[in-house]
């Protein structure tokens, strides 16, 4: 079926039913699973499905959200992501974002900045901009000395990576023929049939070959795989979008789908969960859930997970007795584990970068060309076209080469040293249309020119920042502080970064003009980095808010097996585990490391 037709027959569907957002499970009634998972994200869905696949075991997930299909139908097409409510403007919230919004940034001329988090089946894989790439075999070396155990390793992680997805082939008869993409299909198993489709779109942006062309002379080369463990070089990424139908892949479209039809999972939509109940004072024993403003307990016979995102998992422990001890206390909550980890250790990447107007078609061009907007909207319903694609095309990442290194202070050289040898500081990013102040993404259209950005994201950041909370109830936000750009030693990459990306747009002779933005008489280093400043959008890879570690370490809040320290029949499974960000996109890694610990808690361990 055509990917319009088979989404209205969905949407239909489901009007129809009368499910329109509801609950799957029965509400208001106390049940009794062996699992009750918290989020039905990204993760929390993947290990969902993964328990539930087996009949003997019970497993219940509780999400806020409903589906993003149907609550925002354009959701699902890859060309309309950047508009799907991502802008730093808090304004720009949607019916499947949760509205978060950071504290006065002091890195970033102390902007509160909306943070994009999905809050619907699916998670943030629901509305992000589906790149799909694996970190470097350092990076994962680094987390598996980190918290002690081997089976961390890039090697011995591949088979998780391979399990949680199906790769095809990119379809050369609609890309461009300029726009070969390499890759090693060596690092992916069709035959276990993983549920997340990985392939590339049916349109290759032309900016996107040129800007691989700039790429190469400064010497970041084309031809480069990012699935095998190494991140140098650039090529034309890999996503989660579905070949069949071209349309976003999600963890509700793969595992969720799948479980429905397959096993007997619960899901319990438009949920809050509220709270961790414990019994014989530190073990898991249910959650406390509520919708409608009736409250309601779904009872753990094994074990509660919590999968609720880097910002909301360290909410929901603290909310129930997890975290450092000051702040419980401070609003009267009983201590159950005391965790100074919890909500420190934020980790993420920001960008910036340079605009230029382009000779080559972008999608800026849907303001100026109603027919072109027009014959891109009846494409997409045939698989092709330019919003089969989410606006970029072309990654590049690499080690700043050695005469830049040379010009850093050694403090940063040093603090630089620190990072495996095959861990990038800088990816650069071909992105059609304007980055500019990302302030919402229909910025991006501003007159009858076509606009090409190169950004440039800070992907070894030594900033961190912290998550804490306002109050007991998980329906009040958490207090995000992803404290971007504070460190001396990013400043100084950012600086380098944005050169280059100035020198890559040197290399590329399809520009009309001067750059756009921030323009040439922003020359010194003080202006460049007022401009990041005032101009750097996260890439919303906020991570390690709960950190794996080794038992003993004071900041560690789960274990290898992501068992939360201090407490019995309790775990956190998603973004906020990992105890490093690795380089890059992290959803590759969120899929991974639910499969991995679904490994571990079928296994017994
Ligand atoms: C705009 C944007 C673009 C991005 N682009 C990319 C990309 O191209 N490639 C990439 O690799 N990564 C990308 N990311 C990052 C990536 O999407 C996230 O890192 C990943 O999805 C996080 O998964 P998770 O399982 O940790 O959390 P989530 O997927 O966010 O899941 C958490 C779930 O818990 C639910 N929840 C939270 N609290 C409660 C509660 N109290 N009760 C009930 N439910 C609750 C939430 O509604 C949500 O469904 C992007 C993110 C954004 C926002
Ligand atoms: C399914 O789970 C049950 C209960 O934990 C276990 O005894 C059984 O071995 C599992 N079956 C498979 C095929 O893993
Ligand atoms: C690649 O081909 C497309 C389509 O012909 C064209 O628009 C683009 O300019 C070409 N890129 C380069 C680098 O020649
Ligand atoms: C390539 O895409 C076109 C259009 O969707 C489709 O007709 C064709 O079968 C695809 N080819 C392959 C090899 O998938
Ligand atoms: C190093 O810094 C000097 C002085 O700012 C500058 O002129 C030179 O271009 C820089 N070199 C590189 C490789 O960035
Ligand atoms: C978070 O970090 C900021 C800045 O480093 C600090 O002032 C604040 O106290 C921290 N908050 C928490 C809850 O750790
Ligand atoms: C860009 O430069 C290359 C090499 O100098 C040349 O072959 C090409 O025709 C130029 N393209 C445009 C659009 O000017
Ligand atoms: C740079 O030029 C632009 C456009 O002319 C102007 O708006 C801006 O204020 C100038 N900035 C500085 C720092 O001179």
């Amino acid at each position: 079926m055509p990917p319009l037709a088979s989404f209205l027959s969905f949407c239909t569907l489901f009007f129809a039913s009368g499910v329109f957002c509801g609950s799957y499970g029965l509400p208001f009634i106390d049940a009794s699973y062996d699992y009750v998972i918290v989020g039905g994200g990204t993760s929390g869905l993947t290990l969902a499905a993964r328990l539930a696949a087996n009949s003997s075991i019970s497993v219940a997930v509780v999400e806020a959200g409903g589906y993003y299909e149907v609550l925002n139908p354009l959701s699902v097409i890859p060309g309309f992501a950047a508009i799907q409510a991502t802008g730093t403007d808090p304004s720009d919230t949607d019916l499947i974002d949760w509205g978060f919004v950071t504290t006065p940034q002091t890195g970033a001329a102390n902007r509160k900045i909306h943070y994009a988090r999905g809050k619907c089946l699916g998670g943030t894989s629901g509305r992000h901009f589906m790149v799909y790439h694996r970190g470097t075999a350092g990076s994962y070396q680094k987390w598996a000395d980190l918290v002690g155990d081997d089976s961390y390793t890039f090697d011995n992680l591949v088979p998780y990576f391979e399990k949680s997805c199906t790769l095809t082939a990119p379809n050369t008869s609609e890309r461009l023929a300029n726009a070969t993409v390499t890759y090693n299909p060596n690092v992916f198993d069709n035959s276990l049939d993983g549920p997340l489709q990985i392939s590339w779109p049916n349109w290759a942006s032309p900016l996107s070959t040129w800007i691989e062309l700039g790429l190469a002379a400064i010497g970041i080369k084309p031809g480069a795989d990012f699935n095998s463990g190494s991140l140098s070089g650039s090529t034309w990424v890999s996503t989660t979008i579905n070949p069949s139908g071209e349309s976003r892949d999600s963890s509700e479209t793969s595992f969720l789908s799948q479980a429905m039809s397959k096993t007997g999972i619960t899901v319990y939509a438009t949920t809050m969960a509220k709270k961790i109940i414990f019994k014989n004072t530190n073990v898991a024993g249910g959650v406390q859930v509520e919708q409608a403003g009736i409250s309601w307990t779904l009872t753990a016979k094994k074990e509660v997970i919590i999968s609720a995102g880097a910002f909301q998992s360290p909410q929901m422990l603290m909310v129930s007795g997890i975290g450092p001890s000051a702040t419980l206390r401070s609003f009267g909550i009983e201590v159950i584990s005391d965790l100074a980890g919890v909500g420190q250790n934020l980790a993420d990447h920001v960008m910036f970068g340079s605009v230029f107007r382009v000779q080559v078609t972008t999608s800026s061009r849907v303001t100026n060309d109603v027919a072109w907007a027009a014959e891109a909207v009846v494409d997409y319903a045939s698989g092709t076209g330019p919003l089969t694609a989410g606006g970029f095309g072309v990654l590049g990442f690499e080690r700043l080469p050695d005469a830049v290194r040379a010009n850093l202070t050694s403090s940063t050289q040093t603090a630089l040293a620190t990072f495996p040898s095959d861990w990038p500081e800088v990816e650069y990013l071909a992105l059609d249309g304007v980055l500019g102040y990302w302030k919402n993404g229909l910025g991006q259209f501003i007159d009858s020119y076509e606009y090409g950005s190169v950004a440039a994201a800070l992907v070894a950041p030594l900033s961190r920042g912290n998550v804490t909370i306002t109050s007991t109830d998980t329906n009040d936000a958490p207090v995000i502080n992803p404290n971007w750009l504070t460190d001396p030693a990013d400043i100084e990459v950012a600086l380098a970064a944005f050169k280059r990306a100035r020198q890559i747009w040197a290399n590329v002779n399809i520009t009309i003009g001067d750059e756009y933005l921030p323009g040439p008489n922003i020359s010194t280093d003080a202006q460049i980095l007022d401009f990041i400043r005032n101009s750097a959008v996260q890439v919303w890879h906020a991570s390690a808010t709960c950190a794996m570690g080794k038992a003993g370490d004071p900041m560690a809040v789960v274990d290898s097996t992501a068992k939360v320290f201090g407490v019995k029949n309790l775990r956190v499974v998603d973004a906020s585990v990992f105890p490093i960000l690795p380089p890059g996109h992290p959803q590759s890694n969120c899929y991974m490391i639910a499969e991995k610990i679904a490994d571990d808690i079928l296994s017994g361990r």
